[in-house]
């Protein structure tokens, strides 16, 4: 073994002791698998159709990418219908696109996509040719029919709410009544107006459960600091003839910035709905919650967090001349 070699293997050894001691650094591999029942309405709809739910995969230098295989094997295990994922699908750069191509394309079952904040500062349009590229189907502000056997499912996609991507309007343009329909948001207070519209179910993600959620430390963070009315978990109503609906946020799979993961809520997570079984006919994880207060981002900060995405797409053209960023920049 060459000289450089050796010196190189033994930095690769001490990198890994010291994330192995480092208490901030979660590489745990340790997730949670949650399992609901869809909303009463459905019943009339569907025999019984399995969706998993995924968010917040992050792919990036942040997450290791054995979690994001990790992921992919147990909702594979779960022998789902149909798979969404509710946005944030990189970190900051897009360096990382070709990681992403190879996890979604281990995903057995269909992958219906909607997308996040980071995927929109990261560069929207290569995000969703690395998901094309891996098989999924990205549904922004657009809806579509899964057929599985004779069953037929609507799938809804919002465009992310936080950068003013979000056009409800263009989504449930030509939305049939007829057919049973769940929608992805990134942002889950999106599901407010989603559930007046007629879709009963949303599937959320961004909050991350907080991350640390001892103490309820979560609902500090994410409910009273950043305005969320949906923390972690289940709210609204699944009842028949309820004028809510009901929102599922997803606590992720990766980070993007701080990996750390504290506490029972904050456990990386896999969820799996079982769409046309009555809630309450099996143990569900909890039921739906009551919702925080939340606060409605002002303008100003609408205004603020657009401007941001644009910022970053002038400094990606500016460093590359084409705007594709690819390969350089930002690692994560
Ligand atoms: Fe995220």
């Amino acid at each position: 073994m060459g000289k450089n070699a050796t010196i190189e293997g033994l930095r690769k050894f001490r990198k890994k002791l010291l994330r192995e001691r480092d208490p901030w650094h979660d590489a745990s591999r340790r997730f949670r698998i949650r399992r609901f029942a869809g909303p009463e309405c459905f019943l009339e709809h569907l025999e019984g159709l399995r969706v998993a739910h995924l968010t917040d995969l992050h792919v990036g230098r942040v997450t290791p990418m054995a979690v994001q295989y990790d992921a992919v094997a147990m909702t594979n295990a779960g022998n789902p219908d149909v798979v969404v994922i509710s946005g944030d699908f990189v970190c900051h750069s897009q360096v990382y696109l070709d990681d992403l191509t190879d996890v979604i394309s281990k995903i057995d079952a269909p992958v219906f996509a909607s997308l996040g904040n980071h995927d929109h500062w990261a560069g929207a349009e290569p995000v969703r040719k690395a998901l094309l590229k891996g098989g999924a189907e990205v549904l922004d502000n657009a809806h579509t029919v899964v057929e599985i056997g004779h069953q037929r499912l609507q799938i809804l996609g919002l465009d992310d709410a936080y950068t003013g991507h979000a056009d409800r309007g263009r989504a449930l343009k030509g939305l049939r009544e007829d057919l049973p329909v769940i929608g992805l948001s990134h942002i889950g207070e999106e599901a407010d107006a989603l559930w007046e519209a007629g879709v009963p179910l949303v599937f959320s993600g961004h909050t991350h459960a907080g991350q640390i959620t001892v103490a309820r430390l979560h609902e500090l963070s994410v409910g009273k600091l950043a305005g969320h009315k949906y923390v972690h978990g289940l709210y609204g109503s699944r009842g028949v003839g309820d004028p809510e609906g009901a929102v599922y946020v997803g606590a992720g799979v990766g980070a993007a910035v701080v990996p750390l993961r504290l506490g029972e809520r904050a456990k990386r997570e896999v969820a799996f709905f079982e769409l046309g079984e009555q809630p309450g006919a099996f143990d569900e994880h909890h039921g739906e919650q009551p919702a925080h207060p939340g606060r409605k981002p002002s303008l100003k900060t609408k205004e603020r967090r657009a401007q941001a995405v644009r910022r970053k797409a002038q400094k990606r053209e500016r460093r590359d001349g084409n705007g594709s960023g690819r390969g350089a920049g930002l690692d994560s």
